[in-house]
This record gives C-alpha cells, sequence and structure tokens, in this order.
C-alpha cells in the first residue's frame, strides 16, 4: 500500500522488529523502517510492503524525513552498546520534544542513564519492555512502557492498539518514569526463568523419576493446561514433549543438548534482587540451574566419580502426576509472590508509584509469563494494592495450603532419588521460612556476637547487648 508519511519509524529489522512494522501497518497505521543494512530493509519490503502502509528508508535521513512530527521513533536492536551508538547517531538530527522508544530488554539503569540524557537534550524517551517472541510481537505482545509520561501521552495510543487485548483491555499502560518499564520487563522474565525451570523440574521427576514416556507427558501437559496451570508455557511444553525429532523420528528432546543458554534478563533480576534485600529465591535458583547445565563436561566427567543414587524410574507412579502437578502449582505462586515483592520493593526505592494490579493486568496476554491465574493476581491487588505478599491473598493462602503436602512428598521423593529440584525445594523453603515466626537466626546473631561484638537483641528487652563470651559470660548494654 502506497503511503508517503508515516506515523512511526521502526529502526532495526530483525524479526522482532520486523513483524513489530507489520503489526503496526496491519492496523493501517503508517509506519518507516529502516535498518543498518539495507538489503534486510528491502527485502522486508518486498515480502511485506503490500500488508500495509509501509515506507522502507534507506538512509536514516529519509527516515526522518517522512515519519511525521513530533516523530516518534521505535529501536528495535540489541540491547547494550549499539543502543547508545543509535541514540548517539540520532540525537544531533532530531527536533526537540521527537520520542524515541527502546524496545529491547535494555537494563534498567541503562534506560535511567538514556531518558535523563535525553531530556537534557530536549528529546522524549521511553524505555518499554516488549514480551512475546516473534508470534507475540506480530499479532499483539504485552508492552511495558516506562519513561516520559507526556511521551506516553502521544504514543500510547498507538502502543495500546498493538498489543494483545484481553477482554478488551490491552495488555500495554504507562508504568511509571526512567526505566519502571525496563524493570518490570526484567521481572517478567526473571520469573520466566524460574516458571521454565519449575517445568523442567517436573518433566525431570516424571519422566526420569517415574520412567513416564514423552507422548505420555504431552498428554499430561496439555491436561494441565485446561486447569489451574493454564498457561502459555505449559502449553508449549505440552507441544515440545509430543514431537519428534524429523532426523531420527525419536523425542525431539531427547536430541536437543542438556545446556541452557542465558543473555542476562534472569541473572540482574537475581543481582537486583540481592541488592534490595528481596529473597527472589525462585528465580536466582533458576538462574544457577542454567548454569550448572551449561558445565555439561563437567557434569560428564563428574558423572562417574560422585556417589548418589541415580534417577531410574523408580519413583512409584501412583499419585505421582497429581503431587508434581500441586506441586509446581504451589512453587509457581511463590515465584510470582517473589516477583512481584521484588517490584514493590524497586518501586519504593526508585520512586516509581509501580500499580503491581496493573502489572498483572497487562501480563494477562502477549507475554511469555500468560497464565490464567494472573487474573487472580490481579484481583489481590486489586483488592489491597498494599498487600505486603501475595500468598497473603486467600486465593493463593489457600492455593498453596491445598498443595503443600503433594509438594513436600514431591520434594521428598526427588531428594531420595537423586534428582535437583533447586526450584521446587528452595520455593518450599521459603514459605517454610516465612510462615515460622522463630528461625535459627538467633544463632547467627549469638555467633556474630561471640566472634565480632556485632550485639543481638533479647526477646524479652529493648536495646542492643554484647555477651562477655570468653571472659566472664556477664552482658552488656551497646548503643
Ligand atoms: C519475552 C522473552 C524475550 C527473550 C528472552 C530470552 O518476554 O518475549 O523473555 O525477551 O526470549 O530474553 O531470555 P534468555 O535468552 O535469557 O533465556
Amino acid at each position: 500500500m502506497m503511503t508517503d508519511r508515516a506515523r512511526i519509524g521502526v529502526i532495526g529489522m530483525a524479526v522482532m522488529g520486523q513483524n513489530l512494522a507489520r503489526n503496526i501497518a496491519s492496523r493501517n497505521i503508517g509506519v518507516a523502517v529502516y535498518n543498518r543494512t539495507t538489503e534486510k530493509m528491502t527485502s522486508f519490503v518486498e515480502e511485506h510492503g503490500d500488508e500495509g502502509p509501509i515506507i522502507g528508508a534507506e538512509t536514516i535521513e529519509e527516515l526522518l524525513d517522512v515519519v511525521e512530527r513530533p516523530r516518534t521513533l521505535l529501536l528495535m536492536i540489541t540491547a547494550g552498546a549499539g543502543t547508545d551508538a543509535v541514540i548517539d547517531d540520532l540525537t544531533g538530527r532530531l527536533d526537540d520534544g521527537d520520542i524515541i522508544i527502546d524496545g529491547g530488554n535494555a537494563h534498567f539503569e541503562d534506560t535511567r542513564r538514556r531518558e535523563r540524557d535525553l531530556a537534557d537534550r530536549g528529546l522524549r524517551f521511553l524505555g518499554a519492555g516488549i514480551s512475546g517472541g516473534e508470534e507475540g510481537a506480530l499479532h499483539g505482545p504485552s508492552i511495558m512502557p516506562g519513561g516520559t509520561a507526556e511521551a506516553y501521552g502521544e504514543v500510547g495510543d498507538l502502543l495500546e492498539t498493538i498489543a494483545a487485548q484481553v477482554d478488551g483491555t490491552p495488555c500495554c499502560t504507562y508504568l511509571g518514569p526512567d526505566g519502571a518499564g525496563h524493570y518490570t520487563k526484567m521481572v517478567h522474565n526473571g520469573i520466566e526463568y524460574a516458571d521454565m525451570q519449575l517445568i523442567a523440574e517436573s518433566y525431570d521427576l516424571l519422566r526420569h523419576g517415574a520412567g513416564l514416556s514423552t507422548d505420555e507427558l504431552a498428554d499430561v501437559f496439555a491436561e494441565w493446561n485446561s486447569g489451574d496451570l493454564e498457561s502459555f508455557l505449559i502449553d508449549i511444553t505440552a507441544d515440545i514433549l509430543g514431537t519428534q525429532d524429523p532426523r531420527t523420528g525419536e523425542p525431539m528432546v531427547d536430541v536437543i543438548l542438556d545446556e541452557a543458554s542465558q543473555k542476562g534478563t534472569g541473572r540482574w533480576t537475581a543481582q537486583l534482587a540481592l541488592e534490595l534485600g528481596v529473597p527472589s529465591t525462585a528465580i536466582t535458583e533458576a538462574v544457577y540451574a542454567r548454569v550448572v547445565s551449561s558445565r555439561k563436561a563437567e557434569r560428564r566427567d563428574a558423572s562417574s566419580i560422585l556417589s548418589g543414587p541415580t534417577p531410574g524410574g523408580g519413583i512409584a507412579c501412583d499419585g505421582l502426576v497429581d503431587d508434581v502437578r500441586a506441586a509446581l502449582y504451589a512453587a509457581k505462586i511463590i515465584a510470582y509472590a517473589q516477583g512481584f515483592e521484588q517490584l514493590a520493593a524497586a518501586s519504593a526505592e526508585y520512586g516509581w508509584d509501580l500499580d503491581l494490579g496493573d502489572i498483572a493486568t497487562i501480563w494477562r496476554g502477549g507475554c511469555i509469563i500468560r497464565a490464567k491465574f494472573l487474573d487472580r493476581i490481579k484481583q489481590a491487588f486489586d483488592a489491597d494494592a498494599d498487600l505486603d505478599n501475595l500468598l497473603l491473598a486467600d486465593y493463593f493462602r489457600d492455593g498453596v495450603a491445598e498443595g503443600q503436602a503433594a509438594w513436600r512428598r514431591v520434594v521428598g521423593a526427588a531428594v531420595d532419588h537423586g534428582i535437583a529440584v533447586p526450584a521446587l525445594t528452595s520455593a518450599l523453603s521459603y514459605y517454610d521460612g516465612v510462615r515460622r515466626e522463630r528461625l535459627p537466626a538467633n544463632l547467627i546473631q549469638a555467633q556474630r556476637d561471640y566472634f565480632g561484638a556485632h550485639t543481638y537483641r533479647r526477646t524479652d528487652d529493648d536495646g542492643s547487648y554484647h555477651l562477655r563470651w570468653i571472659a566472664d559470660g556477664g552482658e552488656e548494654p551497646r548503643d
């Protein structure tokens, strides 16, 4: 379709950039596209130019010429130094009030810095996490924008139009200033890591612990997807488990190397959780599990040296499938509770005033962690916007209470049979930790005071004290 003006320019024609441009054009919104290697842009326009009002730009000047003022430019390039280079190149050529949207997985501190620097130059910046992979980008992703509020006022309608819609509500809303959008996307990815690890542990238990075939497992996951666990990740897992290798006819999962990669967003979530003092244990264990998986050569050597039970299909199958389902569900609640707690802590730390109910709302569709129970999370925050921990909401409290006996059996069976289930186990330990009024930290305080005079507080009196543990056993008050 011919057009000579564009509402928005997309810079970067890798698959996410291409599919977002097609998504925009499919709504009859003019979109100009540019890629550093021109060939990629021209072949895109040849292939998809008739899908809507798309203009190919061979140079940045051409792009800036055809985009309506104030210009809106969406960067869809690999996060990192490349983003700074493109922004630097753009800034000298842009006019006051133009808007740059970074749709990559940027670190939120980079987004904060970029928003500040661009504001100094009269430009407006949005850091917008975009989730949903290739299909989401094409048909409707979940979009998590943060940055200059009045810039959102101008482009929000466009972003909300191209986003996934659930019950008529767009999976996109303004989240807060500077890095709020990219932080939210990062925690989304952290939860994605935990969710994937919990599913992988469940698969491991049933496949290698209980000896179910991949075909049986495909049916189990498909059935789980019709209940509380209904979600994109459970759905694709059923599909993956039912897929055969086109070369050998073996189950596809059996021929895929057991080394997981990572690009960094899960690790950032864990690092930042530590800095905030939030126990995002399920996410962190999922990151470590990927690290252990990536040490294939070491594991191969160690497998014949280190002793212990070897998973060999010996876990009794009776009731195990239901137990694993309950354990997976309970642990998933913990992972989300921890992720939302981290968002609340980051919001307080950076002054973002994040609305956790809004975040649950825009995660209901389009994104990788979309799941039926996000409706419940939204309801929990609607009922109490200051909810300290999702676990304290009736629905989730009851969900974990119902599943916990099965969860304990599953963790016990995994330990007995030598199957590593770090996410299932750490989530259970977190649960047992937060629900106990008294933990063994009294002993830790005593040790700290013993070797370093770090002081302790008493259960029966106010103030801080030091005990002269070795000298005469006397106690002295300390400030
Ligand atoms: C999404 C995904 C997307 C990407 C991940 C993969 O929300 O659409 O999370 O952002 O696939 O970054 O992350 P890893 O490579 O670290 O697994």
